[in-house]
């Protein structure tokens, strides 16, 4: 009977509850993201010394590069940049499809790092306009940053309210995009090697974000040889297999680097739509240049930006893959 009940109690912390069987429904592995997601050469929002190519300008460049298996997105690191220029070319992509209640699996090999760079992953409304529908930033740093800060940021009455399941500390709790010069609410990290070059020279690793109704938004990472990853998410499916694997965060993943509760302090429905995911790299701009001068990085940022691009020879994206799994219907 002892074992029984063990094995009772085990299981029930393995089997999510029956709204939460989420299947994987895309699955972007190399060319993939040629075929499905925009490549975006607008000017900055954020007013970064950045020129994001057309697709065909980033292939001919050879700052888009993609095989079966890999998909690398970078910075020119070779060319200095005019001072007529919009800046340093680079990509921004995002994906032709949106997704609501998502458990979203990035398993990442190399993130771009450096002095004057500002990446991201994250995720964005469909609808707007911004911050209507919400933005969700899962990976976000600027300059030498060693910690990852996952963010929200929302239209007003969205209020992160303790205590907080979560081993990352708040940096602030108001998401509204319209107070602290659009702070948001964000967590920063706790786990070593989440970001930047420490993240690199450990093999990249794992980021998972969780969004749902009933549990909120949840942010996880584990670096690449971390034996606390998970196997679902180590493994993934077998190759090209679609609906083949749920997955939904359990008590064995530990707590979430980033929890973001949906409920009394913030109503999932009215401050959360569909969602595009966005991969960008600028440079400077509203966030990376503010902080370059509390950084030890050279000169100034635009200056360090446009005149050094052999100091952008790690500024790249370098992904094995980005798994969405959705609600089962
Ligand atoms: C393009 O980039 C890839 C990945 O870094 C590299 O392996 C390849 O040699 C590059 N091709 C050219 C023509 O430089």
């Amino acid at each position: 009977m002892r074992t029984a009940l063990a094995a009772l109690s085990l299981a029930s912390l393995l089997i999510p509850p029956a709204s939460a069987h989420f299947s994987l429904t895309d699955e972007y592995v190399g060319r993939d993201f040629l075929q499905s997601w925009n490549w975006e050469s607008i000017d900055d929002p954020t007013h970064g010394r950045v020129n994001y190519l057309s697709q065909a300008d980033a292939l001919n460049g050879n700052l888009t590069y993609a095989t079966d298996k890999k998909f690398i997105m970078r910075a020119d690191a070779n060319n200095i940049v005019a001072p007529t220029s919009r800046g340093r070319d680079s990509v921004r992509i995002s994906s032709q499809r949106a997704y609501d209640e998502a458990v979203v699996v990035l398993d990442l090999s190399h993130m771009p790092e450096g002095c004057g760079t500002w990446p991201a992953f994250w995720s964005l409304s469909q609808r707007g306009p911004w911050p209507h529908g919400g933005e969700i930033d899962i990976i976000e740093g600027v300059n030498q940053d060693k910690q990852n800060l996952a963010s929200l940021h929302t239209t007003p009455g969205c209020t992160m309210l303790p205590p907080r399941a979560m081993t990352g500390t708040a940096t602030s709790t108001n998401c509204d995009a319209s107070v602290n010069f659009n702070q948001g609410c964000g967590a920063s990290f706790a786990k070593p090697a989440s970001y930047g070059s420490d993240f690199n020279s450990a093999g990249g690793g794992y980021y998972v974000l969780a969004r749902s109704k009933t549990d909120g938004v949840r942010v996880y990472f584990w670096s690449r040889y971390d034996p606390a990853v998970p196997p679902e998410i180590r493994n993934g499916p077998a190759a090209g297999v679609l609906g083949t694997q749920s997955m939904y965060p359990t008590a064995f993943w530990g707590e979430p680097e980033a929890t973001f509760a949906l409920d009394d302090g913030c109503d999932y429905s009215s401050h959360f739509d569909a969602h595009s995911f966005v991969f960008d790299l600028t440079f400077c701009g509203d966030w990376a240049g503010s902080d370059y001068p509390n950084t030890g990085c050279p000169g100034t940022c635009d200056d360090f930006v446009m005149n050094n691009p052999q100091a952008f020879a790690n500024a790249y994206w370098e992904i094995n893959s980005l798994r969405i799994y959705t609600p089962q219907q």
